[in-house]
């Protein structure tokens, strides 16, 4: 019997990390949650396993190259590795932005991405057959004001991403970047606003229905599990009521 294809899944803890893993599990991944909160991705393990399929937890700083190192010997396969890990600090102008925001911001969406996925390359090639899944954003690809140190981040994962795919061309690895706009997930805009739950709710105020983690992990999912030659580069998905970054319908 073959064994079950492994899928590693970085920012599990929350959001569209602990969708994708849920959704990967039960596509018949066997699923590796990775965050630094290990006690909700230990929670999370034992829910997908509770529900009949295979997970396990391991805590992990995507930004702590030693770390991730020693994480990735214990995979000598790898079928899918999710680029998850990352998010946003702050919506200040360039006039005003922290530096250590924007380095914050790099190091974890671009340094983390490049650390986890130069880590297991090899095994996700030695599988014959791996796909490397970078999510970056619709901030990947233009910009708005006040987010420019996110917008700086998300672009260098987008460059990260086509780079790659140029590099591998001929090895049994593809790269699919998915690029969400605006995702209502339970952290990702308090994070940004460092707690601030009134400012967190005015990013989603008089949308009708903007995304759910569920909603990406679906795409997440379906761009995973196409045949293996057939590579979804780049896959944008935005809420119906938002036609770009700063075209937003609201009902206010
Ligand atoms: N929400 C949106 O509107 C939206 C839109 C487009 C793209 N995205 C992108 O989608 C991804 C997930 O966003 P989300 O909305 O699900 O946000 P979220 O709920 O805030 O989740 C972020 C995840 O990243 C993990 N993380 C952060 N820093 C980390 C580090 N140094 N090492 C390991 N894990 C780390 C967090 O876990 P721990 O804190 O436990 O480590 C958490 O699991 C991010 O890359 C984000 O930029 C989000």
């Amino acid at each position: 019997m073959a064994a079950t294809p492994i899928a590693v899944v970085t920012g599990a803890s929350s959001g569209i990390g602990a969708a994708t893993a849920r959704q990967l599990a039960a596509a018949g991944f066997r699923v590796v949650l990775t965050a630094r909160r290990e006690d909700r991705i230990e929670a999370l393990a034992a829910e997908i396993i509770e529900a009949g399929h295979e997970a396990t937890a391991y805590a992990l700083d995507v930004t702590d190259r030693a770390a991730v190192d020693e994480f990735a010997t214990a995979f000598r396969s790898l079928a899918v590795l999710v680029n998850n890990a990352g998010g946003a600090l702050g919506a200040d102008p360039v006039a005003t932005g922290d530096p250590a925001d924007w380095r914050q911001m790099y190091e974890t969406n671009v340094i983390g991405t490049l650390n986890v996925t130069q880590a297991l390359l090899p095994a996700l090639t030695a599988s014959g057959d791996g796909t490397v899944v970078i999510l970056s954003s619709t901030a990947a690809l233009s910009s708005y004001e006040g987010g420019g140190g996110y917008v700086a981040a998300k672009h260098g994962e987008h460059v990260l991403a086509e780079t790659l795919r140029l590099e591998i061309v001929g090895t049994p690895v593809r790269v699919i970047e998915v690029a969400p706009g605006m995702v209502r997930t339970e952290e990702f805009a308090t994070t940004r606003f460092r707690g601030d739950t009134e400012k967190a709710a005015k990013v989603y105020a008089g949308v009708d229905a903007p995304l759910t983690a569920s909603d990406v992990a679906d795409t997440i999912t379906w761009a995973v599990t196409r045949p293996s030659h057939v590579n979804i580069d780049l896959l944008v998905v935005r809420p119906r009521a938002q036609a770009s970054n700063t075209k937003i319908h609201r009902t206010l």
